[in-house]
């Protein structure tokens, strides 16, 4: 992914709607992209501590950091596979996450 504006992020009111009436405190998404969701989340949500970004494509999670600045001291980005999510967890002593989200297949964005 080389800049955000080739970039949708999709069902964004449908994901803000899913989560409307949660208490997030721990978020992991594993297709971080280019942070639309991201950032539509952690506006919506200030009660979040810890949101972890995960995506494969070093390009994303560049465009992802500069994205989530105002963000930058509640989120890690990770570089990998989210099928590795145990791990990461893990290796950072989780025990749970409150929300939850991959889109990975997205033609518009392709
Ligand atoms: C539809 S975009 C993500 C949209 C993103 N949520 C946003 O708001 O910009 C899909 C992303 O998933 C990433 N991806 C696809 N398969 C992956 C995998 N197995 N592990 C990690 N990232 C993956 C791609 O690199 C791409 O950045």
């Amino acid at each position: 992914m080389k800049n955000k504006d080739s970039h949708i992020s999709v069902m964004k009111e449908e994901f803000l709607a899913f989560f409307a009436d949660s208490s997030l405190k721990v978020f992991f998404e594993g297709t971080v992209g280019a942070a639309g969701h991201a950032k539509a989340i952690l506006q919506a949500h200030p009660e979040i501590v810890k949101y972890i970004g995960c995506d494969k494509d070093p390009g994303a999670l560049e465009l992802a950091r500069k994205e989530l600045e105002p963000w930058k001291d509640k989120v890690e980005l990770i570089q990998g596979d989210f099928s590795n999510l145990d791990t990461y967890l893990s290796e950072r002593k989780i025990l749970q996450v409150d929300g939850f989200f991959l889109i990975w297949e997205c033609h518009l964005c392709n």
